[in-house]
Parts: structure tokens; C-alpha cells; sequence
């Protein structure tokens, strides 16, 4: 069942006990997307709290504006979230932030559309870029990136074992003509692999590509440290993921700051500027079996969530 606004918020109960928010509160929401986790924070907070949310996707925000145009209680930013800190600065005007909500990856309404280009099920555009407004396209990057990068690329972010007969396939393709459409893409990847596990031959391909054109992990490590920032102290960051990479990179940012620096590790005292600096709220959640009869999207979702609890600077 989806949403008619075209996206199934994942998790939102988690994700509302994982926050906690508090009436009055200031949240951001990093991804906004459709509105669905945003929708339910502003219900939390009530007439007195406020919504920062941001999204680098123009349609994400155009929807939104169009559907909370009467709440003034929102406010709707386009921008990366690799800015985060930089934002919720020139935004908070003095408000101590709460919490900090990463959902990760694309929405619905993006895959939907083929002229996205992120599907490789429906012809379109070979596109990938959440804001298309800037960077560069899978096409372009497929057509101007290294047959030893783009192996890389495959192998790491798709977690793909066949990237280097993709990588050798897709430089062969396109000595012979310009790769420009999603299917023309995935029917090349697919001779190239032979062979199913199950899932499209193309999906980890398609997914290496789009993690590489929107530098999904760089914007995510950036946006750890700025939701951190950002954070006043007891304020908490929820982060759902849907990749064991990024899964990863949250676990260790968490984990590392949860713990003595490491330098004072076992020494008798350790000094204030060497304590945690984050308490890791629960453990980490997966959507229930009812949601995911609801809702196969959230199969790979994990949340975690930490906490803020001293005040001052990264180590
Ligand atoms: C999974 S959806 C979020 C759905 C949202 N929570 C909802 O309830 O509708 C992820 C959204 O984050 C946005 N996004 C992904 N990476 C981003 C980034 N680096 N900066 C800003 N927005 C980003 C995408 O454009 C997409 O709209």
C-alpha cells in the first residue's frame, strides 16, 4: 500500500519513539522526500515546535511546499545534506535543535519516473541524479569514467562480483555508441553477466552507478558530522539506511563517539575532553513483519539512533 502522495514512510513509529520528540521542539528532517516522516513530527511538536527540512531534489520540495503551503511551522530548504551544519545554521535563528532525521537513499516517486532515469525496468534518460539540476549524469559518468574505476565503482558500492566483465562490457558498448537509456544499460549488463541469483542482473550495477553520481557516502559522512554539530546536547540523530555500506558508516560514527578517545582508553582518569560524546539510543530496528507486508521497500531499512550528550565540538 502506498501513500497517495506516491511514498510509504519506513519505520515512523521507530523512528518517532528512536527521536522522542518533544512538544514545542525544533526537529530536521535532512531528507524530506514526500513528507511522510515530516508530516508525523510536526504532529509531534504541536502548534508551538517547527520543522527544518531539506531535500536536493526540486520536485521533493515543490511537493512539498504545495502540500504544507498553510503550515508555517515547516520550512522547506534545497540543498544537500552534506551542508547540513551550514543550513541549520543560517536556519535554527537560536532554536536548539532536538533531533536530526537521516532516511536515506531515493523515494518512490524518483523510481517511478522514467525520465529519472534511476530504473531499469522502464526506458528513460540515463540519469541518476537526485538533483538534476547539478553534476554530472550516469551517462556522462559512464561515458567519461576509467574501464578500472568503473570496475571499482561496480564492485564496491554494487557489492556486484561480476564488475569486471560489467566494466569491460559497458567500455566495449559504448566505443560503438553513446550508452544514453536506462534499458539499453541494464541489456548490457545483463548479456554481460548471464546468469540470475533472483534480482535483475543490472540492480547492483544500477545501484553503483547511482551511489557514485550522487556521492551517497561522502554526503553521508559529511552529514553525520553536521547533524552531530548541530545537535544541542540530549538532541538525537535517527539514521535509516538501506545499504550494509552505509549501515556501516553510521554504526562506526556512532560507536567511535560513543566510547573514550581512544588515546585515554584505560587510563585511570580520563580527562572531560576525552568522555563519549554520543549515547547510542537502543539497538538498531528492522520494519516489523506487518510493515513489510505493507511496504517490501523497507525489507533493507535499519534505523539507529544516538544521542548528544555534552556540549562542544567534534574531537
Ligand atoms: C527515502 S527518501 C525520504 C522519504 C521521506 N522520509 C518521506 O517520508 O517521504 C530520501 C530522500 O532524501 C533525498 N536525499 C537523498 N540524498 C540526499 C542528500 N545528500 N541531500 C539532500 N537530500 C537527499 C532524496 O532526494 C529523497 O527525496
Amino acid at each position: 500500500m502506498e501513500h497517495a502522495d506516491g511514498h510509504e514512510p519506513v519505520l515512523v513509529e521507530e523512528v518517532l519513539e528512536a527521536l522522542s520528540p518533544v512538544a514545542g521542539g525544533f526537529y530536521v528532517d535532512a531528507t524530506f522526500g514526500r513528507g511522510g516522516h515530516a508530516a508525523r513530527l510536526l504532529q509531534a511538536v504541536g502548534t508551538a515546535g517547527s520543522v527544518l527540512a531539506l531535500d536536493r531534489d526540486p520536485d521533493a520540495i515543490a511537493a512539498g511546499r504545495a502540500r504544507f503551503a498553510a503550515d508555517p511551522r515547516l520550512e522547506l530548504v534545497h540543498a544537500d545534506f552534506g551542508r547540513l551544519a551550514e543550513i541549520v545554521a543560517s536556519h535554527a535563528r537560536g532554536r536548539p535543535v532536538r533531533g536530526v532525521l537521516l532516511d536515506l537513499g531515493v523515494s518512490s516517486p524518483q523510481i517511478d519516473d522514467p525520465q529519472r532515469g534511476f530504473s531499469f525496468t522502464k526506458d528513460g534518460p540515463l540519469d541518476m541524479r537526485m538533483d538534476p539540476t547539478r553534476g554530472v549524469s550516469a551517462a556522462q559518468f559512464v561515458a567519461s569514467t576509467e574501464e578500472r574505476e568503473l570496475q571499482r565503482v561496480i564492485a564496491e558500492l554494487g557489492e556486484e562480483r561480476h564488475a569486471r566483465r560489467i566494466a569491460r562490457a559497458l567500455v566495449e558498448a559504448r566505443n560503438s555508441a553513446p550508452i544514453t537509456r536506462t534499458l539499453q544499460l541494464a541489456e548490457i549488463v545483463r548479456r554481460a553477466v548471464r546468469g540470475y541469483d533472483g534480482k535483475h542482473p543490472a540492480t547492483r550495477t544500477f545501484q553503483a552507478l547511482r551511489m557514485a553520481v550522487n556521492d551517497e557516502l561522502g554526503q553521508l559522512r559529511a552529514a553525520l558530522v553536521g547533524a552531530f554539530d548541530s545537535l544541542a546536547p540530549g538532541g538525537r540523530m535517527a539514521v535509516i539506511s538501506f545499504h550494509s555500506l552505509e549501515d556501516r558508516i553510521v554504526k562506526h560514527f556512532i560507536r567511535e563517539r560513543s566510547s573514550v578517545d581512544p588515546v585515554f582508553a584505560g587510563l585511570p582518569v580520563i580527562p572531560a575532553s576525552a568522555q563519549p560524546l554520543m549515547r547510542e539510543v537502543g539497538r538498531k530496528r528492522r520494519a516489523t513483519e506487518a510493515e513489510l507486508a505493507r511496504n517490501p521497500r523497507a525489507r533493507s531499512a535499519v534505523l539507529r539512533c544516538a544521542e548528544r550528550i555534552v556540549a562542544g565540538g567534534a574531537r
